[in-house]
């Protein structure tokens, strides 16, 4: 039959593209980096690495290490102590300034635990000791390179989502860095009120993505150069829903959601798409972060306003009962020391 034998061509033909498509080229596979100025416990190691199908780079001391680097950080850093020019505990230094997440490992011998000390506060994640147990060396190694994988898939994951958000500004120039700025404006707040380093990091991101839900809204009614209906303000006020919509089948960061979902919600119940009267305080300070971005930028229908009388539209909201006094306050002593505002 004719149909079933277009099915047939086309079957066989992508299946034989398939294999050839040099997926290869673009994977490499996760690169050690051994540092030792012995080569013979260089050997030993390179060789104990070998059936984890890694790509070993060897480096004699710490600054040669670092010269390698220029290729790309490795995926985990395998080190011994003292060598010349620079030991372990310097390169270890060295290379947490340059990502904090980066494993390193140090091979130590019995018996140094003033040295396993300095390795700690030098940043180093893991210790083997010497004479190094081969089997020990894969498994943590393995662990590492694992971990550091998952790792690297929420780092792309967070790319992409920004990437998306870079999107949604694209779609409209007034509101082209509106997320870099309300991040900052909600992280200068949320520092004043004492919020925790994970919780700012989170805030971060869930500023940085708050309105990624606009993708799904059409771009006029976005730019909103004219006065839009009723049923565009509606679609309008999906956004929040559509960007939680985004994040809930991601599993990663599940506390970045209700940035996302909330930030137009007020302590009145007015706010939507929930209309909550309780709103989580650090969620308030980047609603408050993004009214008071919205009215100091401009739109294509209004002109900016100047900050103070962007931080009184705060103050109002506190005085209606739509948001906590001690976020419009923090907001005005952040504002003040970073030379937002000028002092009266
Ligand atoms: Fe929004
Ligand atoms: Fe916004």
């Amino acid at each position: 039959m004719g149909t079933g034998r277009g099915v047939e061509e086309a079957g066989p033909g992508l299946a034989a593209v398939a294999w050839r498509w040099p997926v290869k080229a673009f994977q490499r596979p996760p690169r050690v980096l051994v540092v030792d100025d012995d080569p013979l416990q260089r050997r030993l190691l390179l060789k104990a690495l070998e059936p984890l199908g890694v790509e070993a780079v060897e480096a004699r001391n710490g600054q040669e290490a670092l010269d390698l680097l220029r290729d790309g950080l490795p995926h985990v850093v395998l080190t011994d102590l003292h060598m010349p020019f620079m030991d372990g505990l310097e390169l270890t230094r060295h290379l947490k300034a340059q990502d904090p997440l980066l494993p390193v490992l140090l091979l130590t011998a019995d018996g140094e635990r003033e040295l396993r000390l300095k390795g700690i506060a030098a940043g180093a994640d893991d210790f083997l000791n010497r004479p190094v147990d081969l089997a020990e060396l894969r498994l943590r190694v393995k662990g590492h390179l694992e971990r550091r994988k998952l790792q690297e898939r929420l780092e792309d994951l967070e790319h992409t989502l920004l990437a998306l958000m870079r999107a949604v500004e694209a779609k409209d120039a007034y509101t082209a860095g509106h997320g870099e700025r309300v991040a900052q404006y909600a992280l200068w707040a949320a520092e004043e009120l004492g919020a925790a380093e994970r919780e700012l990091e989170e805030l971060r991101l869930g500023a940085l993505l708050h309105d990624v839900g606009k993708i799904a809204i059409p771009d006029h009614i976005l730019r909103g150069d004219y006065p839009l209906t009723e049923h565009e303000w509606r679609l309008i006020r999906q956004h929040p829903v559509k960007g939680d919509e985004i994040l809930k089948p991601l599993r990663i960061h599940p506390q970045l959601r209700p940035y996302v979902r909330w930030h137009h919600e007020r302590l009145d119940g007015s706010g939507y798409p929930d209309g909550l009267t309780e709103v989580p305080p650090l969620v308030q300070v980047l609603a408050a972060a993004d009214l008071y971005d919205a009215l100091t930028s401009g739109r294509t229908y209004r002109r900016p306003v100047p900050p103070e009388e962007a931080l009184r539209t705060l103050e109002a909201e506190v005085q209606a009962g739509r948001l906590e006094r001690e976020v419009a306050r923090a907001f005005r002593s952040v504002l003040l020391r970073n030379r937002v505002l000028r002092a009266p």
